[in-house]
């Protein structure tokens, strides 16, 4: 019989769509195994403030197709010192809230990490964040939709390309890595992809270019990922431009639009299966832990494994992209 009786639920960090999904199944999880459940709200903050509230099953009506997060996010600079987490935890034995699970990306397992071994506290996490950046879960909620908004974003922009002659380069999020560049550079049918796990020279992004030049492609566009070593695609951008002049160069940076917006299909089941295995895995005494689906099985992988090991690239990923954009 597990001694977990009560559990709180926050977001923390960038919010990603399907985290509401997340919020949600976690609250059916908890009330389906007779717990209560209750909201933290603005990430950690919340925690330090004892900004709480109940919720039950309605309380979570209706958001499953909504992005952002009922529950408010932050990246709490408070939480981040001893002070600020001895609060959390009397405020957490005050409202006798026995674990916690939180929905975040690097930095809120970074938090949960540091605060679960100070304080001997149960904590599961939900691999939330569109960047997909962390080891132990083949995705990240939010990283599907995403990239299917990027995708969008893409087409549209590759219309207006088509019609002007214009070279555009598209800068997309991923703070320092490249998965959302890659994946809607591939299905956009990006000419080339800038990524930060791959230092790529003006040269070699010349030579990329090249071909698409001589056979006089009406258009050509690059997807650049954000934080690379290789620059930003406006200064990308400006190293390319006098190289091709029958093109006119265009940049766009799509931005927080890659944030937002009603979870895919994807991101819904995704979180809504990881909620229910946070709660399932507390109950088992799992703890200090990222919830993750790898090929299709749930894994708890240890927060420090899941932040410090690096998730590569599929390098069939980069192979692809370059013998579909000759
Ligand atoms: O981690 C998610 C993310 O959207 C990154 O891709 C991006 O670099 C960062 O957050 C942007 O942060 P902010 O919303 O604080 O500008």
């Amino acid at each position: 019989m597990s001694t977990i009786k009560k559990i709180g639920v926050l977001t923390s960090g960038g919010d990603a769509p399907g985290m509401n999904a997340a919020i949600r199944s976690v609250v059916r999880a908890c009330i389906y195994y007779s717990k209560e459940v209750i909201g933290i709200y603005n990430g950690y903050d919340g925690l330090i403030t004892g900004d709480f509230g109940a919720l039950e099953a309605r309380s979570v009506a209706n958001i499953l197709h909504r992005g952002g997060t009922i529950l408010k996010s932050a990246r709490s600079e408070e939480f981040r010192t001893e002070e600020g987490r001895k609060k959390a935890h009397q405020n957490l034995l005050e409202a006798e809230i026995d674990a916690l699970v939180v929905i975040g990306g690097d930095g809120t397992f970074t938090g949960a990490r540091i605060f679960g071994e100070e304080y001997a506290f149960p904590i599961l996490g939900l691999p939330g964040t569109i960047d997909n950046d962390l080891y132990g879960t083949d995705t990240t909620i939010g990283y599907d939709t995403a990239t299917n908004t990027a995708l969008h974003a893409i087409d549209m922009i590759r219309d207006t390309a088509m019609s002007h002659n214009r070279l555009f380069f598209i800068e997309v999020m991923g703070r320092d890595a490249g998965f959302i560049a890659v994946r809607s550079g591939i299905a956009g049918g990006a000419a080339a992809i800038v990524i930060p796990e791959e230092k790529m020279s003006t040269d070699e992004l010349i030579a990329k270019l090249q071909p698409g030049r001589d056979s006089k492609k009406a258009s050509n566009l690059v997807v650049v990922a954000e934080g690379g070593k290789s620059g930003s695609a406006a200064e990308i951008a400006e190293q390319i431009n006098d190289k091709f002049p029958h093109y006119e160069t265009k940049v766009t940076i799509l931005g927080h639009i890659q944030r937002g917006g009603s979870p895919s299909c994807y991101d819904r089941v995704l979180a809504s299966r990881m909620g229910l295995a946070a709660v399932e895995g507390l109950d088992q005494g799992e703890q200090g832990k990222m919830v993750g689906i790898v090929h299709n099985q749930i894994l708890y992988t240890p927060f420090k494994t899941a932040i410090e090991t690096e998730k590569a690239i599929n390098p069939e990923s980069l192979r692809l992209s370059k013998i579909m954009s000759i």
